[in-house]
């Protein structure tokens, strides 16, 4: 018999601490929390991945009165930046979110285990690590890939 254990290393920082490039992805990731589409949870989550082209790409979340059937923020993010630039690279995500009472949780979101295994695919992809950023209010958690926030993930490759 063996056991191991795997360990996430995750370094937090406030906004002033990223970089620029980072800045700009966690504004755009709030930002988007503000299209989240949730007149059932209240609950407002927005994703932003940059892309090697240098674009950003946005997702929040979109709910429907057949639950099952909306969709999360880094789903909707993942999923409209493969569609809409399917050349293009991920380079790093960030994850926001404000609470039902409209203002961003003080302590940052993780995205769910589907959503973190849609976004593992696209690191895959990558060939290299994509940074994610859990963004709350006073501190953001930098982890150094999308696969620390998912040891063990499902893969064929
Ligand atoms: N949600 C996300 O958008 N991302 C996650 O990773 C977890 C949850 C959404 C789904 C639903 O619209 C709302 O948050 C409450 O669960």
């Amino acid at each position: 018999m063996k056991e191991f254990n795997i360990t996430v290393p995750v370094v937090e920082l406030s906004y002033d601490e990223l970089t620029a490039e980072e800045r700009r992805l966690v504004d755009e990731a709030r930002g988007a929390t503000h299209r989240s589409y949730a007149p059932y949870s209240h609950f407002h989550v927005g994703a932003a991945i940059l892309l090697s082209n240098g674009e950003v790409v946005t997702g929040a979340n979109q709910e429907n009165a057949a639950f099952t059937v909306g969709t999360c923020a880094e789903r909707s993010a993942c999923f409209y930046a493969g569609a809409r630039h399917p050349e293009a690279r991920f380079v790093e995500i960030a994850v926001a979110a404000r609470g039902t009472d409209g203002k961003e949780v003080s302590d940052p979101v993780a995205p769910c285990g589907a959503c973190r295994q849609a976004l593992v695919e696209y690191e895959v992809l990558a060939g290299h690590d994509v940074p994610l950023l859990l963004v709350g209010k006073d501190r953001i958690f930098r982890l150094p890939s999308v696969r620390s926030s998912l040891p063990l993930a499902f893969s064929e490759f």
